[in-house]
């Protein structure tokens, strides 16, 4: 198994502007975060909206540098790399979005799209390019011939196809995919989610997949990562945490889907109540405590670090 990607204790604060004559805020965006992943394996991030899921997608995808800890592609620094660094790790990494109207230009082509990377970045000629456009649109189900067409012309599954396309020209060794099934109707998710998990196989690529959906999550991932306030609060085997999550969030995310049946309607903990806390001014200790049921004041006091629970990681005081 090769190892692609690896991140130690990454953070990233953002200065929260206060107005003219008072000193920003530090808003800890992500806090801490650490994972390895391989090569044709899916680690998936879900938490709630604000959690700081794109933010690590943004620091994975060298878009940002971290503040803090560090970063590993291919087993080289990429934590603070050199402009030439970079451009060579950028190339490893690529990235789908939830809205793939917002990275195809629409007044290009298709096929000047998707030639768009390997003008940039190789020295194939103009018809090497057209044949590795039409064999990669042949790849991701549309037809050779919809490069001459413009965005407006597919629909939004279709074009989350042109943007999977897109990302994989360069052959990357990992796909960071930030929410990409969400905009989609329910009908064609899953086209496109097995689209992803052939071409992964296909191309042993590690994929960083973000979703607040944990009925995809389950569905496509290896790993999972569960965040709450730039903290990661649970991580496991996506066996081990759908079948024994151990976290309260956890089990509250859980508890948010579409009930299946009486019995486990009967088994299920309440679902989340209570405010998101302004992530300007997290709550002390643990970072879940106002709206956990099972909070005390030591976790007021003392905030939980991740601890090792039979295959899992787990921050919390009390989980067993
Ligand atoms: N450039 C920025 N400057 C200041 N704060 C930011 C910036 N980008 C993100 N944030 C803040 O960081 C936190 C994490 O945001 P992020 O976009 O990563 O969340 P998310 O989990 O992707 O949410 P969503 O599910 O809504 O996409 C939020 O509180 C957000 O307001
Ligand atoms: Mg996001």
């Amino acid at each position: 198994m090769t190892r692609v990607l690896e991140a130690e204790a990454l953070g990233k604060i953002y200065q929260v502007p206060r107005g003219l004559f008072r000193a920003p805020r530090p808003l800890h965006a992500v806090d801490g975060v650490s994972f390895t992943l391989d090569a044709g394996k899916t680690l998936a991030i879900v938490g709630e909206s604000g959690c700081g899921k794109s933010t690590l997608a943004r620091q994975v995808t060298l878009i940002e540098s971290p503040s803090s800890g560090r970063l590993l592609i291919d087993g080289k620094d990429a934590t603070a790399p050199t402009p030439a660094e970079r451009k060579a790790l950028r190339r490893a990494v690529q990235m789908v979005f939830q809205n793939p109207y917002g990275s195809l230009n629409p007044r290009r082509t298709i096929g000047a799209a998707l030639a768009e990377p390997l003008v940039i970045n190789t020295t194939l000629s103009a018809a090497e390019r057209d044949a590795a456009v039409a064999a990669m649109l042949s790849r991701v189900g549309l037809r050779p011939e919809h490069a001459e067409r413009y965005p407006h012309m597919f629909s939004g599954g279709q074009r989350q196809r042109i943007a999977i396309a897109r990302a994989l020209m360069l052959r990357p060794r990992i796909l960071v995919a930030d929410e990409p099934v969400s905009a989609l109707d329910v009908s064609v998710q899953a086209q496109v989610l097995n689209l992803l998990m052939d071409l992964q196989d296909e191309m042993g690529l590690a994929m960083v997949f973000i979703s607040h959906d944990l009925g995809v999550v389950r569905f496509v991932a290896d790993e999972v990562l569960v965040m709450y306030l730039g903290r990661p609060v649970e991580q496991a085997p996506a066996a081990t945490l759908f079948e024994s999550p151990r976290h309260p969030y956890t089990r509250a995310l859980l508890a948010a889907r579409p009930k299946i049946d009486a019995d486990e309607r009967a088994h299920r903990p309440p679902p989340l109540t209570g405010e998101l806390p302004s992530p300007l001014n997290p709550p002390s200790g643990c970072v879940f405590r106002t709206r956990c049921p099972l909070a005390t004041d030591r976790c007021a006091a003392e905030r939980p670090e991740l601890r090792e629970i039979a295959g899992a990681k787990v921050a919390c005081h009390f989980a067993t």
